[in-house]
């Protein structure tokens, strides 16, 4: 009986390891001037069909293009969720930045069905970008701290409250789900000087090194 156990155990793992390898898949990322980047996304329930595989294919698409986060509707579906790794953000500092944000070392997270309670304290730029945009980066100016309540991936709720690169990565991400994008925080003039590099972005015409989706 135990070996059986045993046997069994080293058959999951490596069937983990395959999984990992073979099926989690890298999607494209839909690019600006896309329908779905300006939906307000629903809800879902547990049923939600292959939600499990949606995530992991989420995680793998968002490191495969070096992003800290990642929403749903970026990769075409019109619902309240997105994933975030801020612990990247602190791996990779620069040495003078140590120290500079309170939330080190970061968080891996994945909020489902969020809605944001509180928006507190002094609000702060940062130079922001986006997988649907890109080549553009933008100071946005966003308050300092978020107070979300959430699902948890095994659809625990939580409300959480978090500061710092955290805090401007799930304000980015939870922009997505209610159809925002980062540059609807420019002023006119500014989006109007990116007009011709937006243009190009949702045409295709960039190159890049991870796939995207268009809109005809
Ligand atoms: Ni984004």
């Amino acid at each position: 009986m135990r070996s059986h156990l045993f046997a069994h155990c080293v058959i999951w793992r490596y069937f983990r390891v395959f999984n990992q390898r073979f099926l989690y898949m890298i999607l494209p990322i839909v690019a600006y001037g896309a329908p779905v980047l300006r939906k307000v996304c629903k809800d879902i329930t547990p049923d939600f069909p292959k939600l499990t595989k949606l995530i992991d294919d989420m995680w793998e698409t968002m490191y495969a293009s070096n992003g800290v986060g990642l929403a749903a509707p970026q990769v075409n579906h019109e619902i309240r969720l997105f994933i975030i790794d801020s612990l990247q953000v602190f791996e990779n500092q620069d040495e003078e930045d140590k120290g500079k944000f309170k939330d080190e070392p970061g968080v891996k997270r994945v909020f489902i069905n969020a809605h944001i309670k509180q928006l507190n304290g002094q609000p702060w730029s940062y130079n922001e970008g986006c997988l649907s945009i890109p080549k553009i980066r933008e100071d946005v100016v966003r308050p300092e701290e978020v107070t979300i309540e959430y699902l948890d991936e095994d659809f625990q709720p939580k409300t959480e409250t978090f500061v710092g690169i955290t805090s401007r990565i799930i304000q980015h991400e939870y922009d997505h789900i209610e159809g925002k994008l980062f540059i609807d925080y420019l002023k006119p003039l500014r989006k109007k000087m990116l007009s011709g590099k937006l243009n190009d972005i949702s045409k295709g015409k960039l190159k890049l090194d991870y796939k995207m989706m268009y809109s005809k």
